[in-house]
């Protein structure tokens, strides 16, 4: 709709002088009157006292806590995460002007699409009207059987399709929409017997679908018994629903989610996941349509946040969707923007999760949400056995095929060294396991000496793989998972162990990394023997360290552990400061280049003629010459 309406010359000029923003912010915010402006609690951050400030007068918002600024059209486009076309739709409507159309030919278009919305909006009103009625008794008796309240079938405004051939067309028409209208909208269906048309969907709970902006514009209708063919009815495309372009609760999802810095949308696969998700307090919750994710619903995903959670049924199933997810997204991933991943336990989905064991353990299966690399490295691995070189070529293949398929330079490089370390520890784990005994270093029976106080889970965790210095251990673990060091170079440079063989392992990591030499845990401990910690090292069983692997959360006790061995005040001797130095150096060519490559894409982004929110700030300053240097990113 929107590529079909052209702003005038004005327009935007009438737009804002006709809407008062504290009006506007006023119903998002809770505005006090101080001396000529309006005061209020930031919604952009947690403040706890006021410093969001809205001018009536110079027609302005400023939030003084994130910096944000801008008038009434980017505070309506940051709060409900519209674009800037959508957002000027929006409060032209309110403010009571005619969008202006372009030619009589898109004015025409879009009549016309804003009726089949309508009728849909008709539809969906009545549905919800016969829920409550006695056509509604079995679909109400339903709900409350899978435990929804009728507070929650007001708000995803859920309704009921009288079991009646005629009886929905009859209402529409009554409403004063004409039979073409119904039918394009996909409420109705021609009959092949040359008959009246009838209702599409009949006997059914109704779940309609908003667009992006909440209008209605097509449902989802299950059948109430188990043996309803097909069990889930969806309308087919209209001029106004493509399936494979929407995503089910996206607006609401997108407001839920809010302005956090991270994070997004949970995807889940079904109507029902994606309401109880909801009533169970994540409210962030989707569902595309009956299909798999389409790269479209992708995009759409990280329109609304950077860090998209997956969640699949912990069956084959289940496991394959994630698979093809993988291959969807690979392509365009980007410094910070991926996808996660959740499998959930026992083949159950969200809702019957929810149900059986509560909100908290979907918040845990949430928590341990794995990473599109950590996935995609799982997937090849276990394609085949991996017995023979010629396998295990195969597999390197696979992987770098893989990665080859993202765009991004940066991030595709990262994948390449990612998955060929995570493929190394692997296959030296096998040769190990082989071997057994060559290296087989028994329970030692040496007490720790440096039992400082470690963080949690991780020390936890390699303690109990054998009575070594924590230390050491941590070490070892960040060796065997190399990418857990990745900007935490000074972290560990600063950590003091308290004893010597602690941080002879520490600076050995440092001098690799320095030296950008592959860190393998044969190779370091190689070098520990050669400066004659073999004892200490014997003492080390291997095998069990070599069997833990991180994920995201004991990532960050990881962290932790070894911010517990930063001394409270250090006086780094004139050595530290040189490897400190040499670090820095090449890290700082690192990031260089990265952000060299992110200029690149941003200039081909540009060239491609893609609008970006900094367009919209340099066009706003243009427009309004007296808030120069105000907008973020303005200097
Ligand atoms: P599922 O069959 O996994 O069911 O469909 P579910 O979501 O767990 O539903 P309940 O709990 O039995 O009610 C997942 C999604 O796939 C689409 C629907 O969008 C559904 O929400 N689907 C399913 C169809 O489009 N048609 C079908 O016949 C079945
Ligand atoms: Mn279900």
């Amino acid at each position: 709709m929107s590529s079909s309406v052209r702003i005038p010359d004005g327009f935007l000029d009438e737009l804002k002088a006709r809407i008062r923003p504290s009006d506007v912010i006023g119903r998002k915010v809770k505005l006090t009157k101080k001396g000529k402006e309006w005061v209020g609690l930031s919604p952009f951050t947690n403040e706890k006292s006021p410093s969001f400030y809205v001018n009536d007068q110079k027609r302005i918002f400023k939030c003084f806590s994130s910096g944000m600024g801008g008038d009434v059209i980017s505070f309506v486009m940051e709060t409900e995460r519209l674009s800037f076309m959508e957002a000027v739709e929006k409060l032209a409507e309110e403010a009571g002007m005619e969008l202006p159309k372009a030619d009589p030919q898109s004015a025409e278009v879009y009549d016309h699409r804003k009726r089949l919305q309508e009728v849909c909006e008709a539809a969906a009103a009545y549905y919800e009207d016969r829920l409550q009625s006695s056509d509604g008794a079995a679909a109400r008796e339903y709900l409350e059987g899978r435990g929804l309240k009728p507070i929650a079938w007001k708000r995803h405004r859920l309704g009921f399709a009288p079991d009646d051939w005629h009886k929905t067309g009859a209402h529409l028409k009554q409403m004063g929409f004409t039979q073409d209208e119904i039918l394009e909208a996909g409420l109705a269906k021609t009959s092949d017997r040359g008959g009246e048309p009838y209702d599409a969907f009949r006997g059914r709970l109704m779940f309609p679908i908003p667009d992006s902006r909440g209008g209605i514009i097509a449902f989802g209708g299950r059948g109430l018994t188990p043996d309803a063919k097909p069990k889930y009815l969806n309308s087919g495309d209209t001029p106004l629903f493509h399936k494979s372009r929407v995503l089910y609760r996206y607006k609401a999802a997108r407001e839920a989610l809010g302005h956090g810095d991270g994070g997004g949308l949970i995807v889940c696969e079904g109507y029902m996941d994606a309401i109880a998700l909801t009533e169970a307090g994540f409210g962030q919750a989707v569902a595309p349509l009956g299909t798999a994710l389409t790269e479209d619903q992708i995009s759409l995903l990280w329109r609304a946040g950077p860090e998209p959670v997956l969640c699949f049924d912990g069956d084959r199933a289940g496991l394959g969707a994630a698979y093809r997810a993988i291959d969807r997204a690979l392509p365009h991933v980007e410094p910070g923007r991926s996808l996660f991943f959740v499998l959930l336990p026992d083949g159950m989905d969200p809702d019957d999760l929810i149900r059986e064991r509560g909100p908290a353990a979907m918040g845990e299966a949430l928590d341990g949400r794995i990473a599109l690399s950590e996935l995609l490295w799982q997937r090849e691995r276990d394609a085949e056995p991996l017995d023979t070189p010629e396998r295990q070529a195969g597999l390197e293949a696979r992987l770098m095929s893989a990665a080859a398929q993202i765009k991004h330079p940066g991030v595709k490089a990262a994948y390449e060294r990612d998955l060929k370390a995570r493929m190394r520890d692997h296959f030296w784990q096998i040769r190990q396991a082989k071997r057994k005994s060559s290296f087989t270093p028994g329970k030692g029976k040496g007490r720790g000496a440096d039992t400082g106080s470690a963080g949690p889970a991780a020390v936890a965790q390699v303690q109990a793989a054998g009575r070594t210095r924590p230390g050491v251990l941590l070490l070892l673990q960040a060796v065997l998972n190399p990418s857990i060091l990745s900007g935490m170079e000074e972290l560990l440079i600063a950590a003091d162990f308290r004893n010597e063989i602690s941080n002879g392992l520490r600076d050995l990591i440092v001098d690799f990394l320095i030296e950008d030499e592959d860190l393998t845990l044969d190779a370091v401990l190689e070098s520990m023997v050669r400066q004659g910690h073999e004892k200490e090292i014997a003492q080390i069983d291997v095998k069990k360290i070599s069997n833990i692997r991180l994920t995201d959360p004991a990532y960050r006790s990881w962290k932790a552990a070894v911010e517990a061995f930063i001394p409270v005040d250090t006086t780094p001797t004139a050595d530290d400061e040189v490897r400190r130095l040499k670090l820095k150096r090449r890290l700082v060519a690192e990031r260089r280049k990265a952000f060299e490559e992110r200029v690149l894409l941003d200039q081909q982004e540009k060239a491609m003629g893609k609008a970006n929110i900094g367009d919209f700030w340099k066009q706003f300053e243009e427009q309004n010459p007296w808030f120069k240097g105000d907008t973020p990113g303005g200097s």
